[in-house]
């Protein structure tokens, strides 16, 4: 997998008259080494998550539950890219360097979300033009 493309990864997927399976193993489903794990639920009709980029936390994103829809902007000047996610055996990962979003959650939607590093308020960026600034210098 390469690590600085946005992609979509299809995740083993046990089906069994019991009840499916779906498993993720750091360095195999995922290119990076699992640090964290959270997950963001109950969220009201309406509402946006994100909004900013992390200068060096990869993330992958799995809709355990529902749907919801994962907005990505790599900063090359192509705009932002829609990823619905609406399945648990699959899942978006995110390079870092990426601006997202996480909007259209569907009631009683789980985003299971894991991250590369431990929390750490100074990875992020809040504002999009320091953002797009420090791609054009190469500073992420
Ligand atoms: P934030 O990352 O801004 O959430 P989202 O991107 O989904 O909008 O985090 C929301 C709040 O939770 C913020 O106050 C920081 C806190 N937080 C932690 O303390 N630890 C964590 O691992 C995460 C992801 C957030």
């Amino acid at each position: 997998m390469h690590k600085e493309s946005i992609q979509i990864v299809e995740l083993p997927k046990l089906l069994d008259r019991r009840g499916n399976l779906s498993i993720i193993e750091e360095l195999k489903n995922v290119p990076f080494e699992i640090k964290r794990v959270y997950w963001i639920y109950d969220v009201p009709g309406g509402e946006v998550r994100g909004g900013h980029a992390y200068k060096e936390n990869e993330e992958f994103i799995v809709a355990l539950s529902g749907s919801f829809d994962v907005s990505l902007d790599n900063g090359d000047g192509s705009g932002e890219t829609v990823y619905p996610l609406n399945r648990s055996y699959y899942g978006v990962y995110v390079p870092k360097g990426v601006w997202r979003r996480m909007e259209n959650f569907s009631t009683n939607s789980l985003a299971l979300v894991l991250s590369s590093t431990s929390y750490e308020p100074e990875d992020y960026l809040f504002d999009y033009e320091d953002f797009i600034n420090m791609k054009i210098n190469g500073e992420i």
